[in-house]
């Protein structure tokens, strides 16, 4: 098994001329590519994520027989580091691409805009020093360049922006996919899938795969079924939906645009309840139906069965929103809620999420950040479908018992008691 079981990994773009949209940008890069020379600007490319910047400078080294040095300026913290190993390969004029039919190296600095922070003083003034002293071609990649820290960058730098890719274009893409794994698609359920990613590129084919771990013959419901992306709403957003839901069903839709612990949230509608609905019988019942769910979560703990999650969930919404009689305004909503025990395990959790990004991290060769947005949600639509690919997963990346819990939300153990 490896990386290729992404297949944002398997279908990367291996030549330029594979990379969809952004053509102007493509031009601008090659061009700088093929005619620079010491004392050359650097290039900053940059744009929306998933669209294709750091595909480019990666099939444009193989394309051009570059040697690509990548290096992920935001997770060498120190002017050092980036030094050490950017600014031998920079100032060298390599006696050895002379014998290997390569045309010299090709610096990749990824991740430019996460290079600032408290810690990273310097980090910025040694890349300009890398820039200017270079003896070979730097490619700087970021995707916010508006903060005023990177003002000096962007004067050193031809900046080549991105642009999200064209939904035809994606279409198309999407379409050559599943005629490569062997899908039917709906025309009509692509659209869509098209339409809520939004140009980007690598959310697209995350999704269109995480739907073909389910079927093979993907229909509009199947989209449909996806969690909303990038529509992620804030704690106090959903207590305002929750509370103040109408119909009350609506409460539901909630969970799903909300990224949080789902006992940290029903922690969360008790300690807002009180400031939300001011009428008692309106507060008993909801209350009422708060002590319900908490005794499904009770149930779940012991019995491990999360068949129970549903209840729990219903009551803590529907449930709630329900009981109101009166009508309210939202109010100001008090998140993190009371119990500080409560928030220690939603530390815990993302501890362990940051351990697996590590473990992703290192043995597929990617960022963190890679793991953190291009693996791990797509890790957990395996781990909570395939069970059997998700115990080779484990063992590949050497996944604790708890990591593979968290990645399944408990099914893998659930499965493993039958
Ligand atoms: N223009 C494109 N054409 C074809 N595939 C693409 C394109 N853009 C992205 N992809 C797919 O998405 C994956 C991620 O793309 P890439 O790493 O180049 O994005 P990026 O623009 O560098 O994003 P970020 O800003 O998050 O680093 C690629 O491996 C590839 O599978
Ligand atoms: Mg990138």
């Amino acid at each position: 098994m490896s990386t290729s079981l992404m297949w944002t990994e398997k279908y990367r773009p291996q030549t330029v001329g594979e990379i969809i949209g952004n053509d102007e940008a493509k031009k601008s890069f090659i061009s700088w590519l093929k005619t620079w020379k010491p004392g050359v600007k650097a290039a900053l490319l940059y744009g929306p994520p998933g669209v294709g910047k750091t595909t480019l400078v990666q099939a444009a080294a193989k394309t051009f027989s570059y040697d690509l040095i990548e290096m992920n300026a935001s997770d060498t913290r120190t002017a050092e580091k980036i030094m050490r190993v950017a600014g031998h390969a920079a100032s060298e004029d390599s006696l050895l691409t002379h014998f290997s039919g390569s045309r010299g190296t090709l610096i990749l600095l990824d991740e430019v805009d996460g290079i600032y922070g408290r810690e990273d003083q310097g980090g910025i003034g040694a890349i300009l020093r890398l820039i200017r002293e270079s003896k070979v071609p730097i490619v700087l990649v970021a995707n916010d360049i508006s903060d005023v820290r990177l003002r000096d960058l962007k004067n050193e730098c031809l900046l080549i922006p991105f642009h999200h890719v064209r939904p035809p274009l994606l279409l198309a893409l999407l379409k050559e996919l599943c005629r490569r794994e062997g899908l039917e698609a709906e025309d009509e359920a692509l659209k869509i899938l098209v339409n809520r990613c939004e140009g980007d590129v690598r959310s697209a084919i995350n999704d269109l795969q995480s739907i073909a771990e389910r079927t093979k013959h993907i229909k509009v419901e199947d989209v449909e079924r996806l969690l909303p992306r990038d529509k992620q709403i804030t704690v106090q957003e959903a207590l305002k939906k929750i509370f103040l839901a109408d119909p009350p069903s609506e409460a539901r839709k909630a969970l799903a645009e909300v990224n949080i612990d789902f006992e940290l949230l029903h922690q969360a509608i008790h300690d807002n309840l009180p400031y939300q609905y001011k009428d008692p019988e309106d507060l008993a019942s909801a209350y009422d139906a708060l002590s319900r769910a908490d005794l499904y979560f009770g149930r779940i703990k012991r019995t491990k069965d999360w068949g129970f999650l549903s209840y729990a969930l219903e009551q803590m919404t529907v449930g709630v929103a329900a009981s109101r009689k009166k009508s309210y305004y939202p109010v100001g909503y008090r998140f993190p809620p009371s119990k500080l025990i409560l928030l220690s395990k939603s530390k815990a959790e993302r501890e362990l999420k940051d351990k697996i990004c590590s473990l992703i991290a290192e043995k597929c060769h990617v960022s963190r950040r890679r793991a953190t947005m291009d693996f791990l949600p797509f890790l957990k639509a395996i781990f909570s479908s395939n069970l059997e690919e998700a115990k080779k997963i484990a063992s590949w990346l050497n996944l604790t018992d708890e990591m593979v819990d968290y990645l399944s939300s408990g099914k893998v153990s659930k499965a493993k008691k039958r």
